[in-house]
């Protein structure tokens, strides 16, 4: 009897995945992480112990005009090592930008890409570092499509919200497709994060508030996600009362170095957890909303959150549960239902008390547009990790709700 190496390889694979680690997980984060006021200054050190001889700077225009990339760039030259600078990042990074900033990594021939900015600067450079020599199109790689780089990759934030820094995930657009590819996989988990707050004391009130209930969406879903594990729980529930003590300081008074400083951990927390065990229902039906209207990603989300957990609280009303205890709205005697309600309550009070929008009235949407969008938002990964199933018409429903401002009965 003769076997095919087809049929030998589906007997290794069938093999292996019954070996598969029963409640097993993986966890990945940043090699280094440096953080605190001024720390940009440590940063020729880092550079140098992670091997780097040329850094790309990939910067935001707006960062770089600002003066923000100064020291970064006197860190870098301090310490010996080549500098080129690549600040044509403006708006969300689509695969043009890529382009060119692929051109400039092989002209400069650094060995390390630096981000400095907001998530779409560090999405740029974390793109043009996996993607390297590849010329195919975007939509190829997609998912799982990057395993391994042959540059550094480092990260410097200036707003607290994606946790770009850490993770996993890069977003471009793909100009001749006009599509966001979201594009994944371990290479994409930058070398070094650095955290430095003074970077962060003149974002505006509006976008701290934005971003900043950006991360609280990445630490909630994460939190109750079938996909969590305990260490990204961990980071979850830490992020959550981190941030609430801190973003409606930072957004009242951003001069705050410490709350500033609070925020920035917070969202590095929320990266990490939502890296390591993907998100929800809220980021699933935002992305469709936020591409759609034009919207803010942070707004999108914090219109659509406390509806989202008032669905899913059937599931996971335990998890919330122990939000309302990160959250400081549980008090003694109360039961599981009642902190769970006292979560969403509090997200609720938290977006109005920051001078977000609590309803999607206003930007354009008709209830005509539900169906489409839902048919999306059932598409999108971050649905993965939502903890209760979901179908298109319970999305319309929801949207309605939203809609009309007005959480379920029981929540109002
Ligand atoms: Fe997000």
């Amino acid at each position: 009897m003769t076997v095919s190496s087809n049929e030998i390889a589906s007997i290794v694979q069938q093999t292996l995945q019954q070996y598969q680690p029963y409640r097993g997980f993986t966890f990945r984060s940043p090699s280094i992480t440096v953080t605190g006021g001024h720390c940009v200054n440590q940063l020729g050190e880092v550079l140098n112990e992670l091997g780097a001889t040329h850094v790309l700077l990939v910067a935001d225009k707006v960062v770089h005009q600002l003066g923000l990339t100064k020291g970064c760039e006197t860190a870098i030259t301090f310490a010996g090592l080549g500098l080129t600078v690549f600040s044509d990042v403006d708006g969300e990074p689509d695969s043009t930008l890529i382009a060119h900033g692929q051109t400039c990594l092989e002209q400069s021939n650094a060995d390390f890409v630096l981000g400095i900015g907001g998530g779409s600067a560090l999405d740029a450079a974390k793109a043009i570092a996996v993607i390297g020599d590849y010329r195919g199109p975007l939509t190829q790689l997609k998912v799982g499509g990057i395993a391994s780089r042959r540059v550094g990759l480092g990260a410097i934030p200036t707003t607290a919200g994606t946790g770009s820094e850490v993770t996993d995930i890069t977003v471009i657009k793909d100009i001749t497709l006009d599509i966001k590819v979201p594009v994944k996989g371990p290479a994409l988990v930058p070398d070094l994060a650095l955290l430095d707050p003074a970077l962060m004391l003149n974002v505006p009130a509006g976008i701290t508030a934005a971003t900043g209930i950006d991360t609280l969406t990445h630490a909630i879903e994460s939190y109750v996600s079938r996909l969590s594990n305990p260490l990204s729980k961990a980071y979850a529930y830490h992020s959550i009362e981190t941030l609430i003590k801190a973003l409606p300081i930072a957004v009242g008074y951003g001069h705050d170095m410490d709350k500033r400083y609070d925020m920035a951990v917070a969202a590095y927390k929320a990266g990490l957890a939502f890296s390591n065990a993907g998100l929800g229902l809220t980021h699933a039906i935002a992305h469709q909303i936020g591409a759609r209207y034009h919207l803010a990603h942070g707004v999108a989300n914090a219109i659509l959150l406390p509806y989202v957990m008032a669905f899913n609280a059937l599931s996971c009303e335990a998890g919330y549960a122990e939000v309302a205890n990160a959250l400081g709205v549980s008090r003694e005697g109360m039961t599981s239902r009642e902190k769970c309600r006292a979560a969403i309550l509090a997200v609720r009070q938290l977006v109005m008390d920051l001078g977000l929008p609590t309803s999607l009235t206003g930007v354009g949407m008709t209830e005509s547009d539900f169906p489409q969008l839902a048919e999306q938002a059932m598409k999108d990964i971050c649905l993965q990790g939502n903890p209760r199933q979901v179908t298109p018409s319970q999305i319309i429903t929801l949207l309605k709700q939203v809609m009309g401002g007005q959480l379920p009965e029981g929540y109002c």
